[in-house]
C-alpha cells in the first residue's frame, strides 16, 4: 500500500488529514486545505536539498527554505500528500519515480524577459554579421540558448538575426534552446505570451514579430519560431548538442551552481565555441575569474580567443 499518496481529505499515514498541518489560513472562502506554512524539519530540508543538488546542480542555501516550502506545497495539495517526510518518501518510491521532474520544475527559478540586457543582442547583431561563409557558401550560424526558460531568450535571438537580414530566406541560421524545465520549454514552445510581455522589445522589434491573438495575448511569429529547437537539457549532465557555436547563452542560471560546477561547465561552453565565438553570461555573472582561452569584453560578453 502506498501510504504516501494521501487522497485529499484521507487521513494520513500518521492519523493527520491531508492538507498544511501547521497552517492557520483557511483557503479561499473558508473551504479547502489551509494554505498556511507547511513545516519543513532541519532534515527534511537536508535531504530535498541534496536531491535538488543531485539532479540539477542547484545549491539550496538555508535561507531558501522559505522559498522551496512555498514552491513544493502545491505538489503536497495536487498529490494529496499531508508533510514532506512523506513527499521525500514518495520521491523515493518507484510510484513517485515521475515526481522528481515536477520537483525540479517546482524549484526552478524561470524569470526571464524579451531582449533581457538588451546590449548582448546588439552585441549579437555585430558578430552573426562579421561571420564569414564557409569555402564560398553562405555562412553557417549557429546559437544556443542554454537555460532558454520560457522562450523569451531564443525568441530575442531569432528576433535580433531576423532584424538584421541574417537569417532570411536562404539563411543558414539555427537556434538550439534547452532548459531542464519540462513545464517552461512547454510555455516556450506555446510561443503565446500575455501582450504586455512584447512592450520590453526594442520598438522596432515589436512590429512584424508579434501576432495578436483574439483574447489580447500575444504570439511570436512564425518567422522566428521556425528558427528555433527546443530541448530538454540538464546542464549538470551529458549534453546532446553539436556545436561548433557561434554564440552561447547562459544567462542567470550558473549563480544557482557550485564554483565547481561552474567552472566546469564554462570548460564544456569554450569547447564548444568556434574559435572567435561569444559566451553571454547573466548580469551578476561577471565573476568568472580567467580564462585562458576567454577574452573579457565587459557586460559579461566573453569572446573566445581566435
Ligand atoms: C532565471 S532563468 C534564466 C532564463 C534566461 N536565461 C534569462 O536570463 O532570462 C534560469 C533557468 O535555468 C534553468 N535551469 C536551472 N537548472 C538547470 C540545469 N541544471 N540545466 C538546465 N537548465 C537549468 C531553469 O529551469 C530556468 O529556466
Amino acid at each position: 500500500m502506498d501510504l504516501q499518496r494521501n487522497p485529499a481529505g484521507a487521513p494520513g499515514p500518521d492519523g493527520r488529514h491531508s492538507g498544511c498541518h501547521s497552517g492557520s489560513d483557511p483557503g479561499p472562502g473558508g473551504t479547502g486545505p489551509p494554505i498556511g506554512q507547511t513545516a519543513m524539519s532541519d532534515g527534511e530540508f537536508a535531504r530535498l536539498s541534496a536531491k535538488v543538488l543531485a539532479l540539477t546542480g542547484i545549491e539550496l542555501p538555508p535561507h531558501k527554505r522559505q522559498l522551496v516550502i512555498s514552491r513544493l506545497r502545491k505538489r503536497l495539495r495536487a498529490l494529496g500528500i499531508d508533510g514532506f517526510g512523506n513527499y521525500l518518501a514518495y520521491l523515493a518510491s518507484p510510484a513517485g519515480e515521475a515526481e522528481s521532474s515536477e520537483m525540479v520544475n517546482a524549484v526552478t527559478t524561470n524569470q526571464t524577459a524579451f531582449f533581457r540586457e538588451r546590449h548582448h543582442f546588439e552585441d549579437l547583431a555585430q558578430i552573426l554579421a562579421r561571420r564569414p561563409g564557409d569555402a564560398g557558401g553562405r555562412p553557417r550560424r549557429r546559437i544556443w540558448s542554454a537555460a532558454c526558460s520560457t522562450g523569451e531568450e531564443p525568441y530575442s535571438i531569432a528576433i535580433t538575426a531576423l532584424g538584421a537580414g541574417l537569417a532570411g530566406p536562404g539563411a543558414d541560421l539555427r537556434i538550439l534552446a534547452t532548459d531542464l524545465d519540462t513545464a517552461a520549454l512547454a510555455r516556450a514552445r506555446a510561443a503565446t505570451y500575455p501582450a504586455g510581455r512584447a512592450d520590453a522589445c526594442p520598438p522596432e522589434c515589436r512590429q512584424g514579430y508579434f501576432e495578436t491573438l483574439p483574447g489580447g495575448q500575444v504570439r511570436v511569429a512564425a518567422s522566428a519560431r521556425r528558427l528555433i529547437t527546443f530541448n530538454q537539457l540538464n546542464l549538470h549532465g551529458s549534453w546532446p548538442v553539436q556545436g561548433p557555436f557561434d554564440a552561447i547563452f547562459c544567462r542567470n542560471v550558473l549563480i544557482y551552481f557550485s564554483p565547481e560546477a561552474k567552472l566546469s561547465i564554462v570548460e564544456r561552453f569554450v569547447d564548444l565555441l568556434h574559435p572567435g565565438g561569444t559566451l553571454y553570461l547573466g548580469h551578476s555573472e561577471a565573476m568568472l575569474g580567467n580564462h585562458p582561452q576567454l577574452v573579457n569584453q565587459g557586460r559579461t560578453i566573453f569572446r573566445k580567443c581566435a
